[in-house]
């Protein structure tokens, strides 16, 4: 298995100074994680907005920071925004693939990770957008703040897999408001489809109103520890991410593989060391888990830890039901 993916060269500009500027959202996020009806802070409950806040400046054939007099300019850092003065503070950006197919880098006065806006015009939760204009057709495109989210952390840090791509089904366990699910959505796009499980109703409301302007989302505001509930709902999927944060989080997302995993899928879990054991030292709790999960049916294939983004945090990227590595 390999262990601790190196940071990828070129957008490391988003590490430690905005680490700092963060730390206070960070910490109000860890509080509230795993808590049913706090999850996320008061600054998100009326983040699901965004509409009519665009506002165009002339782009020409390149693309260029939207000027975003709205979300895109008025919303700080600390609650959704790509760092100090924009991608590009007015400068000319461009974007590139990423390898991770689905994945943009936006280049500009700072790096960012970014992913292609399923629904042009409108920020979910506050995020920087900016556009292209290619003849009739403008492509825009969303931050994505490895603060505010582990699955960006974890692809910051160099992971080598994540399994979730354009046409992808996808399981998310733990969508909170529908912050990264509304990424992953971006990711999979119109032909993939996103199944976000979260049993906190006040979340759930947010990720619901995600869902309406969202069609590859399905919100399933049910307890995940309980698939049977949502099993009508539900088909096979070939990847599970879990970002629970709760001590049996292994077992929940094996409950909701052996439901819904397809054999050879994938999962990608989020662990947070202190919510499954605050005794022991992060490392022994995720070789521990790593342990559980191999009893079912489970291989893990790689790990990395989320420096600089959160602290005590791993993400396990496996396999299910691996095929027989010799069957003809
Ligand atoms: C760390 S937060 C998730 C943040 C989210 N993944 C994001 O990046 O935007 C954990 C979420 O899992 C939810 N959760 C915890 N246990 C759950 C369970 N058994 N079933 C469904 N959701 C659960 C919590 O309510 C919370 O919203």
């Amino acid at each position: 298995m390999a262990v601790q993916g190196s940071p990828l060269e070129g957008v490391e500009d988003l590490g430690t100074e905005e680490a700092e500027e963060d730390e206070e959202a960070l910490v109000t996020g860890e509080e509230e994680e795993g808590e049913e009806d706090s999850v996320i802070g008061e600054d998100e409950e009326d983040s699901v907005t965004g509409e009519d806040e665009e506002e165009e400046v002339d782009s020409g054939p390149q693309m260029v920071e939207d000027s975003g007099a709205g979300v895109a300019a008025e919303v700080p850092p600390e609650e959704g925004g790509g760092g100090r003065g924009g991608f590009g503070a007015g400068k000319k950006i461009t974007v590139e693939p990423h390898r991770h197919e689905g994945v943009f880098i936006c280049r500009g006065k700072e790096d960012a990770l970014v992913t292609r806006n399923m629904v042009v015009g409108e920020s979910v939760y506050g995020e920087k957008r900016m556009s292209i204009e290619e003849g009739e057709t403008k492509i825009e495109y969303r931050a994505w703040n490895p603060f505010r989210s582990k699955l960006a952390a974890a692809i910051l840090g160099g992971v080598d897999q994540i399994h979730i791509k354009p046409g992808s089904k996808v399981m998310y366990l733990g969508a909170a408001s529908g912050t990264t699910v509304s990424h992953v959505s971006d990711i999979v796009g119109p032909e993939g489809l996103v199944y976000a499980v979260e049993f906190s109703h006040r979340s759930g409301r947010d990720l619901l109103n995600v869902a309406k302007k969202r069609t590859n989302i399905i919100p399933i505001i049910e307890d995940a520890r309980h698939p049977h509930k949502y099993r009508m709902l539900v088909g096979m999927v070939d990847v599970i991410f879990a970002d629970v944060a709760q001590p049996d989080q292994t077992r929940i997302v094996a409950l909701n593989a052996h439901n819904f995993l397809k054999n050879g899928g994938h999962f990608v879990i989020s662990i947070k060391a202190n919510c499954i054991d605050s005794t022991a030292p992060p490392e022994a709790v995720f070789a521990s888990e790593v342990k559980k999960m191999a009893g079912e049916n489970m291989k893990p294939q790689e790990q990395l830890t989320l420096e600089p983004y959160e602290r005590d945090h791993a993400v396990v990227v496996g396999i299910y039901r691996a095929p027989p590595k010799d069957k003809k």
